[in-house]
C-alpha cells in the first residue's frame, strides 16, 4: 500500500540540480524541471552505489558518481551506461509549497 510523504518543500528542491533524500530508511533522489518535480530510487541500478546530490547533465540528466551512467531526470531513463536497467521512477506530486512522494515501502505498523 502506498503512503504518501511530504519530503520537501518546493523551494528546497533546487531546479538543475539532483537532490538527494532519505525516505522512511530508503534513499531518493528528486529532479526539477521547470515547475514539475520527479522522484526516483536513489540506487544506481548499475553497480548499486548511492547517488548524490549533484547539478543536472546537460540540464535534465542525473549521472551517477561512480561509473558516470547517466539516467533522465524525468523518466529514469538509461541515456549512456554501463547501467542498462532504468531508475526505478516513484509517483511524485507538488501540493502548495510541498513535495509529496508515494512510498510504497515504509513498514506498517
Ligand atoms: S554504480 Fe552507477 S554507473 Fe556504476
Amino acid at each position: 500500500m502506498n503512503v504518501s510523504i511530504r519530503v520537501a518543500k518546493l523551494a528546497e528542491v533546487r531546479e538543475g540540480f539532483v537532490t538527494l533524500l532519505k525516505v522512511a530508511g530508503k534513499a531518493v533522489v528528486l529532479t526539477r524541471l521547470g515547475e514539475d518535480v520527479f522522484a526516483f530510487d536513489g540506487i544506481c541500478t548499475h553497480a548499486k552505489y548511492l547517488l548524490g546530490t549533484s547539478r543536472l547533465v546537460q540540464g535534465c540528466q542525473i549521472e551517477c558518481p561512480v561509473h558516470g551512467a547517466l539516467f533522465n531526470g524525468r523518466t529514469g531513463a538509461v541515456e549512456k551506461g554501463p547501467a542498462e536497467t532504468p531508475l526505478p521512477c516513484i509517483a511524485a506530486r507538488i501540493e502548495g509549497e510541498d513535495v509529496i512522494i508515494e512510498a510504497d515501502w515504509p513498514q506498517q505498523a
